[in-house]
Formats: C-alpha cells, sequence, structure tokens
C-alpha cells in the first residue's frame, strides 16, 4: 500500500543531522538572526551583535545567506576559506570573530549563485557538517529571508537554542517577521526575542515593541535608522566598534538577549 509518510532519504537525513550535531557540540549558545522580509537588517544586526559579543567570549559567525552571502562584505573579508584535509573547512578570523561565508568560496563577489533549493541546502549542510568551529560561546547565523529551505534547515537541522527576530517599524515588515515567529512556534523552535531595526523619522518608531508586547515576545531593543552604519557598512568596518551611540544600542540588545539564555 502506498504510504505517503515514507521517505527513502529520512535515514542519510537522520544520519547527517547526528553528524551535525557532533560536530556543533562545543558551540554553547545557536542564535539564528531571521526576519521574513529582506533588507530589514538581518545582516546588520547579526554582525554588529557578533561583534559586541565577542567583547566577552568567544563568536562565531555562520553566513546561512548561500546563494547571496553578504557578510564578508559586512566584514571586509576577502580570502578565500582554506581546508583541512579533503573535507574541513577552517573559519577566517577577524575581529576576533570565526567567519564562514559561501562569499569565500566564489570566483568573483558578483558572481551569481543561481542554484535550486536541494544544492543550496546542501552545501548549508556541509557547512555545518565540516566547520571547525572549536569551542564558542555563540554562533551567530546571518539567516536569508524567507520561511522555506535553509530557513527550514535552520530550524530542523542545527538545534539552534533560538531565533532573533528583526523588524522595522513598517506594517509590511511587521506582518513578514510574524511569519517568522509563527513558523518558529509550530516548529518549537525558541523566540528569543525581536528587534525594532531603522527605528526614527521615515519609518516610525514604536510598532515593533508594541507589536512584541501584543504578541507576548521580548522586545531586545532598537536600532536607529542612521547614516553611520549606511557609510561605515560595506566598507570593511563594523558600526558598533566605530562608533559609541551605535556600541550602546547594541550592546543593550546582547545584553538582553543574554538574560533570555
Ligand atoms: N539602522 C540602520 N540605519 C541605516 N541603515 C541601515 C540600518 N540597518 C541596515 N541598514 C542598511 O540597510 C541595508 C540592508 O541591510 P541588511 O543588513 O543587508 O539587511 P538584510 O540582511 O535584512 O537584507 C544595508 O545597506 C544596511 O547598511
Ligand atoms: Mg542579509
Amino acid at each position: 500500500m502506498f504510504d505517503k509518510n515514507f521517505n527513502p532519504f529520512a535515514r542519510q537525513m537522520e544520519e547527517r543531522r547526528k553528524r551535525i550535531a557532533e560536530n556543533l557540540s562545543k558551540i554553547r549558545f545557536k542564535i539564528a538572526v531571521m526576519s521574513g522580509k529582506g533588507g530589514v537588517g538581518k545582516t546588520t544586526v547579526a554582525v554588529n551583535l557578533a561583534a559586541v559579543l565577542a567583547q566577552n567570549g568567544s563568536v562565531g559567525l555562520m553566513d546561512a545567506d548561500i546563494d547571496c552571502p553578504n557578510v564578508n562584505r559586512f566584514l571586509g573579508i576577502n580570502e578565500r576559506l582554506s581546508m583541512q584535509g579533503e573535507k574541513t573547512i577552517v573559519p577566517i578570523e577577524k575581529f576576533g570573530l570565526k567567519v564562514v561565508s559561501m562569499a569565500s568560496l566564489q570566483e568573483t563577489e558578483d558572481t551569481p549563485i543561481m542554484w535550486r533549493g536541494p544544492l543550496i541546502a546542501n552545501t548549508f549542510a556541509q557547512f555545518l557538517e565540516n566547520t571547525k568551529w572549536g569551542e564558542l560561546e555563540y554562533l551567530v547565523f546571518d539567516a536569508p529571508p524567507g520561511t522555506s529551505d535553509i530557513l527550514l534547515n535552520l530550524m530542523q537541522d542545527t538545534e539552534i537554542t533560538g531565533i532573533l527576530i528583526v523588524s522595522t517599524p513598517q506594517e509590511v515588515s511587521i506582518v513578514d517577521a510574524k511569519k517568522t515567529l509563527n513558523m518558529a512556534k509550530q516548529l518549537n523552535v525558541r523566540v528569543l526575542g525581536i528587534v525594532e531595526n531603522m527605528s526614527g523619522e521615515i519609518f516610525g518608531s514604536g510598532a515593533v515593541e508594541e507589536t512584541a508586547k501584543r504578541l507576548g515576545i521580548t522586545f531586545l531593543g532598537r536600532i536607529f535608522l542612521d547614516k553611520k552604519i549606511v557609510h561605515i557598512s560595506g566598507k570593511g568596518k563594523i558600526p558598533a566598534l566605530e562608533d559609541k551611540k551605535i556600541r550602546k544600542g547594541f550592546e543593550g540588545i546582547a545584553e538582553n538577549l543574554i538574560a533570555q539564555l
């Protein structure tokens, strides 16, 4: 009889999950920075938060955006990843962070990666299985937008401690943030809290905090829409390490996040 639950790959996937868990076993907290919507500041929050966390502990930063990886540009990393033996990937160290990004395997930064979902998922799984992180206090994942593919892998295969949601105060961003929230609920993944990014005159201020209150999730803090973030990002410098006011914002978020852990 036809069994709709039969999955010929189930055992392979189970074995892979075990190898991933084994490889990530010396990492204390795994935090994924997510939002359904693109362009709201996931990479900005992931990079600046990682840099602030690294002031007090060992931190890894994994670019989980396989087809449009941006972490290297934000950190000014131009090196290619080196391998130990055939499989083991050695992270690149910068600003005290251990960094792995698909960008470090690309020929040129503007080469498009035009892969179907399964190949992207497989590449991501190989990074998870084979990266030599060593002992870490935190591993921060910079997630791509959306609610499928890698987001599912992140929530289901990596035993993450929880997710941090980023939203701007705009309604369209908040709606997509709620999708991420509901996805986490359905998959029994902890929501550590939500950050309001690009807060200020243009998009308004406070809507994300109100939403957090209404939905009973932790509001971790806000980062203002700030010209300095635009000018510093993408030039190989980290705003939180360059500007006192920006650092304060991210330190507040880090403190509230740690309180959740
Ligand atoms: N608080 C902010 N103030 C000003 N510009 C910001 C802020 N947060 C993000 N940006 C800028 O907005 C753009 C999109 O941010 P990014 O972090 O790449 O978003 P995502 O990863 O969600 O796609 C980037 O150019 C970034 O420098
Ligand atoms: Mg991004």
